[in-house]
Formats: C-alpha cells, structure tokens, sequence
C-alpha cells in the first residue's frame, strides 16, 4: 500500500501466472505450452524482417498488423475486418472485458474457469456473477439462460479441459441474442471445433484464440478475435485508446509463417493430441480420476492421494505441474501434456511416490 497508489489499484488481486522457473531439466508440465517447437518458418520469417543490420527496427511496425490479419482471415475462410489482433489473447481478452462486456448487468461465467476473468473484471469495474459448473464439472447451457450483461467462457473449459459441442454452444447465443457471448478458444485445436465457422450467423458471437499453445508461440504473443465487425470495431476502440503498436514487427511475421505451416500445425497437434490419450490411460491405470481433456492438459485427481502433496513429491524430482488451491478443484492436478518422454518420467515418478 502506498499514499501514491490509485484506488482501483488497492483493490486488485493480480492474477499469478504458473511459474517459469529458472532451474536446468526441468520437466515443465504447469503452464500449458506446447512441448514441440514452433514452425522453422516462423525463425525464418523473423530472421528475414531484422534483415542484416536490424535497420527495420527503428521503425514502428503497422499498427493494425494487416498482413496477420489476412492471414487470420485465409486460415479461417472469413474477412480481415471480422479480425481483431492483440499481444496475446489476454490483451484482446482484457479489450473485450473493457470494450464489450461492460454493462449494467454482470457477466456471467463459470466458477471454474480461467481465472483471469475476474482479473479484468475489478481491474475494469465490470459487475460479474460465477455459475457452478455441473457435479462432473460440465457447461450446463441451461444455466447460461438467465439476465446477464455478457457471458464468456473457454472452449474447452481451463482447467478441466471439457469441451462443450458446437450445437450447445449455438442454443447459448440463440437464448442471449442481446448478449455478447465469447468463447475462448485458446485450447479448441487439440479436440474441439471451432465456433468460427457461426459467426457469419450470429452477430453477438466474439471468438478469441491464441497462437501460444497450438502454433507453439507463447513467447511471441500473438492473440486474435474473430466476429461481427461492430464486435471488432469496440476492440479497435479500446486497443487505439490504450496501444496503438501491440504487435512488434517480429511477432507479426513470426505470427503469419506460423498460420501458413499447416503441414507443422497437423503434425504437432496431432502428436499432442496422442500423448494425451496415452497419459490419461495410464494415469487412469495408476487410480487417478481424469476428466476427458479436448485440450493440451489433463484435470486428474486420486481418490487416495492428497493434489498438492502429489504436486511437491513431483517437484523434488523436477516435475513442476499446476495445482490450485480452489473450492471444489483442490485435489485435482493439471498436468500439460508434454512430449512423450516427458509425460512417460512423470508416470513413472507417480508410481514411485510413496502413498
Ligand atoms: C483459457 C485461456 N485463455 C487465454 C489464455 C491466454 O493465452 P495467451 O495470452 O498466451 O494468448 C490462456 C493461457 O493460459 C488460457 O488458459
């Protein structure tokens, strides 16, 4: 606390992010990224725009980065002004919280979700109101049916990793036709369908994604929205009041080699994707409960074995995953599915832990 702070200031609780510890073979499997290196093109096309000399540096990049826009626009099969871009998806989040979910009614979300949201909302004075996720912590769409200033929500949920089928998601939007809904898609690649393909249908639908988990870029930070462009035009607003260049010159080319290298996307989501469903077997194996994960994690919890002792037993062999220290989800893990010899040493270091 300090005389000079501004009210709001006093009053947040910033979000803390999984820890990037500075510790050598370390078996990182606590922040969600993506154990594959992002496509060759992506150093290709940076090392092309520094050029020899770096002279392209003293000038400042595009301010709406409409190369990447295309290119988002090309990948998805919609238009560039359907397209928002953003340091990450969590500066076009925030946009969003600020821009279009701030209404006289709260927003609504799940209990269990990213925690970011709140975040944004006391950073922002948006009003908000949790619904409980279902016993097997599933989306109800029936609770999403009630006054509300917006509603947001992942596809597949963080940190339970459970998708929600288009068709719910379309008699979500169907009930709120006054009501911004946003999916967040950060995770949709690794099992899930992508609600894109509705939004020539419904203008009160915003969906946001990242380049961080499946195109392997969380250090670039590169993150889009994809609606009507009334939706996008409010993000504009908000992003040109606030900064006008997000994206660097090198996280725009970075950002437009890794769209076009659909060949790499395949390959590596695919091969997430497949270790996944190896590790849930085997965690099953070993009596873990493991909720069915579309995303690039597991949500596992054991019936005998206390989450976050199992969390520090790991961590002294240098396996570092997520626990939360949350109502309802305390005993649960979210572990990031990483190679397959990684996902492999943390089996085995499960089995060695003494229960
Ligand atoms: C559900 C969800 N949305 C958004 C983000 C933000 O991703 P980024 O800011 O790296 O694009 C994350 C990051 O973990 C996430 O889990």
């Amino acid at each position: 606390m300090s005389r000079f702070w501004s009210k709001v200031v006093g009053t947040l609780t910033p979000y803390v992010p999984g820890e990037q510890p500075k510790i050598a073979n370390l078996i990182k499997l606590n922040t969600n990224e993506n154990p594959y290196p992002p496509s060759p093109k992506v150093l290709v096309a940076i090392q092309a725009e520094l050029g020899a000399d770096a002279a392209r540096l003293r000038l400042y990049p595009d301010p709406s980065a409409d190369l990447l826009k295309a290119a988002i626009a090309r990948t998805h099969d919609i238009t560039a002004p359907q397209v928002f871009v953003g340091n990450g998806s969590d500066e076009v989040l925030a946009h969003v919280f600020m821009g279009l979910l701030k209404h006289e009614r709260p927003v609504l979300f799940p209990d269990i979700t990213y925690s970011f949201y709140p975040v944004y909302c006391v950073l922002y004075g948006v009003g908000y109101r949790t619904v409980p996720l279902a016993a097997d912590f599933s989306i109800d769409p029936a609770d999403y049916i009630q006054p509300n200033g917006g509603i947001i929500f992942p596809n597949p949920n963080a940190p339970t990793g459970r998708l929600l089928a288009l068709a719910t998601i379309e008699r979500i939007l169907l009930a709120n036709p006054d009501s911004v809904v946003v999916v967040d898609e950060a995770y949709v690649d690794f099992g899930g369908e992508t609600a894109i393909s509705l939004v020539d249908r419904y203008d009160n639908l915003l969906v946001v994604h990242t380049l961080s988990k499946s195109r392997s870029l969380a250090g670039l930070r590169v993150g889009f929205a994809v609606g009507d462009p009334a939706l996008i035009e409010a993000l504009e607003r908000v992003k040109n009041s606030f900064n006008s260049y997000p994206l660097d010159r090198l996280a725009i080319v970075g950002a437009v080699a890794a769209l076009e290298d659909a060949e790499h996307f395949e390959r590596t989501r695919q091969a997430v994707i497949a270790t996944r469903d190896t590790l849930a077997t085997e965690l099953r194996s070993l009596g873990f409960e493991v909720l069915p994960s579309a995303a690039n994690f597991i949500f596992a919890r054991h019936p005998q074995r206390d989450a976050a002792q199992l969390a520090l037993a790991l961590r002294e062999q240098n396996i570092i995953v997520r626990h939360f220290k949350l109502p309802r989800i305390d005993q649960f893990l979210r572990i990031t599915v990483g190679t397959n010899g990684e996902c492999q040493a943390l089996v085995a270091a499960l089995r060695e832990i003494p229960a």
